[in-house]
């Protein structure tokens, strides 16, 4: 049974990843994660708030025992990244010794998680990987990578799936390019 396509929001100009894509390809991270960490015990970060959606999703996807917690940065103010990184919420748990996946919605520029991993490697865990659901490579300002990825996009400011905008569009069930001038 094919489902109905969500009802497209008017600031959106395209629809790019659709739900039932989105839903496939974060299965296949998580069964990657899942395999690459058979028998240790990682725990997500998810950044928040832009990866909820995805990290909620991809836990469910997880099949080897973990655990979650959560950090807050900001960067972002609009459509433009102010380049200055700023912790505001940090980890509840210690990070030494343990094997860390920084969970991110989307990478830019690079800086904001070039921040986090020299934040969190100065604090001696086993590993340290990411899993960014999109990555946007042209626009990297470093030379940041992710481990695992779910879509490369072109340069496009996206929403929906977590992503906001001014704090809106979070809710949407896709990843859309809002309409210039939004
Ligand atoms: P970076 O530091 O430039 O890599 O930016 C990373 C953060 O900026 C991401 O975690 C997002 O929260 C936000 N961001 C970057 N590009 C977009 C976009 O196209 N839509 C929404 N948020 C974005
Ligand atoms: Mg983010």
């Amino acid at each position: 049974m094919t489902e109905p396509a969500p009802p497209v929001h008017p600031d959106v100009e395209k629809v790019l990843i659709d739900p039932a894509a989105l839903r496939q390809r974060v299965r296949e991270l998580g069964r990657e994660i899942s395999r690459d960490y058979a028998g240790r015990h990682p725990t997500l970060l998810g950044i928040l708030k832009g990866s909820v959606v995805f990290l909620g999703d991809l836990l469910r996807c997880v099949t080897v025992d973990c655990s979650v917690d959560f950090l807050s940065v900001s960067s972002y103010s609009g459509r433009k990244s102010s380049g200055e990184v700023r912790m505001l919420l940090d980890l509840r748990e210690s990070a030494a010794g343990k094997d860390l996946i920084i969970v991110e919605d989307i990478m830019d520029s690079g800086l904001t998680l070039q921040y986090l991993l020299d934040s969190l490697k100065a604090r001696g865990p086993r590993s340290l990987e990411v899993c960014a659901l999109l990555d946007k490579p042209q626009c990297r300002k470093n030379g940041v990578t992710a481990k695992y990825v779910g879509f490369r996009i072109a340069d496009e400011f996206v929403i929906g799936y977590g992503l906001d905008h001014n704090e809106k569009y979070r809710n949407l069930p896709y990843v859309g390019v809002l309409k210039s001038g939004k």
